[in-house]
């Protein structure tokens, strides 16, 4: 029965709202930084095969472990990396999620460096964990000297490094990871969601892994990898982050059917990692003519390209998305980010955004 009674949500999440980007509808849609090529047929049906062999044992929970994925990820990574080093969720949110159920929470802190990737201050919050905001530098980058001083300083029971970084698309010189997994008496995150775009994806911080015991390394497959839809992301680290995380895990938490598809998609790294190439071109190009128009763009290493500066970037936004094209009107004020998309797509957002420039 109904009594008018307020829900009694959390004090800390009265007045929240759901997040998630604006999705009106568009025929180009470069907004939420998807790989905008989708399964060739070949790969369709060996997923739909996979799926089909699965589905005849639906009846029993999955492997809550999922040791052969695992297996997979970690061949994939290289590194000399082994499944007890290797952790697998629905997408490196519900990753993120689970580091800080178990190295954050009530009385722990998290620390970021902005702009950068908002759920990361988001899952910090839905967890109980106190979010500290620290400033990127002048150009989005990091100086290590700067950042392990406010690592030292604050303390955090949790830091997060973004690299490539979204939305700016800057990569972290390696020695940044270091000099905070120096100063850091905590977790250090290092979210490595677009890495393989990276104009030297060699400078991953799995390197060094060996070398720093409560150092974490978060990656997806829902970008280089096209696979968004299927939600799976994964982490390396030690074997003891690993087994933090089966504390907090629900059980059966990665579904048969996901399980099932990431190891086809794995099985096809191949051509699904020849669109990196095709995508990193596209997005040196698209910074070219951007900065050929004039227009401030932050370096990308990334999938994505972060331009400004606009006075009303709403307008611009705005302008687009009535030409049918939809980005994302985000990052610090006057920026803008595209995500790169087909050669068709970057033809309809480059013609869309001269004539909104034009008007
Ligand atoms: C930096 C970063 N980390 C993590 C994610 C989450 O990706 P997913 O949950 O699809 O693996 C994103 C998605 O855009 C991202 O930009």
């Amino acid at each position: 029965m109904r009594t008018g009674q307020a829900l009694p949500l959390r004090d800390d999440l009265a007045g929240r709202r759901a997040y998630g980007a604006p999705m009106p509808d568009a025929p180009v849609r470069l907004n939420v930084n998807e790989n905008p090529y989708s399964p060739s047929p070949a790969l369709a049906r060996a997923v739909a095969d996979a799926v089909a062999a699965v589905a005849g044992t639906l009846n029993r929970y999955p492997d809550r472990d999922a040791a052969a994925l695992r297996d997979d990820l970690a061949a994939y990574l290289g590194h000399g990396l082994t499944r007890p080093q290797v952790w697998a969720a629905n997408g490196s949110n519900e990753i993120i999620q689970q580091l800080l159920q178990a190295f954050g929470g009530p009385g722990r802190t998290a620390l970021g460096f902005e702009p950068s990737y908002s759920m990361h201050p988001l899952i910090a919050q839905a967890t109980g964990t106190r979010w500290v905001p620290a400033a990127r530098d002048d150009g989005f980058g990091l100086d290590p000297d700067r950042a392990a001083a406010v690592v030292g300083e604050v303390r955090p029971d949790v830091v997060f490094l973004t690299s490539p970084n979204n939305p700016t698309g800057t990569a972290l010189p390696p020695g940044v990871v270091e000099a905070v997994c120096d100063a850091a008496p905590g977790m250090v995150v290092v979210d490595e969601a677009y890495a393989e775009f990276a104009r030297d994806p060699g400078a991953t911080a799995l390197n060094l892994l060996p070398r720093y015991e409560r150092l974490v390394i978060v990656r997806t497959m829902s970008k280089a990898f096209a696979l968004a839809g299927a939600r799976v992301g994964y982490l390396a680290g030690s074997p003891g982050v690993v087994q933090a995380l089966q504390i907090v895990r629900l059980p059966y938490h990665l579904s048969a059917l996901t399980q099932a598809v990431a190891r086809v998609a794995l099985e096809h790294a191949g051509e699904l990692l020849a669109t990196v190439a095709v995508l990193s071109a596209e997005r040196d190009d698209l910074v070219g003519w951007l900065r050929g128009r004039g227009l401030a763009v932050a370096d990308s290493d990334a999938n994505f390209v972060l331009f400004g500066r606009f006075t009303d970037r709403h307008a611009v936004w705005q302008g687009l998305l009535d030409r049918g094209v939809l980005i994302r009107e985000i990052g610090p004020p006057g920026w803008l980010r595209v995500s790169v998309g087909t050669p068709a797509e970057m033809a309809a957002f480059r013609s869309a955004l001269d004539e909104v420039l034009a008007a």
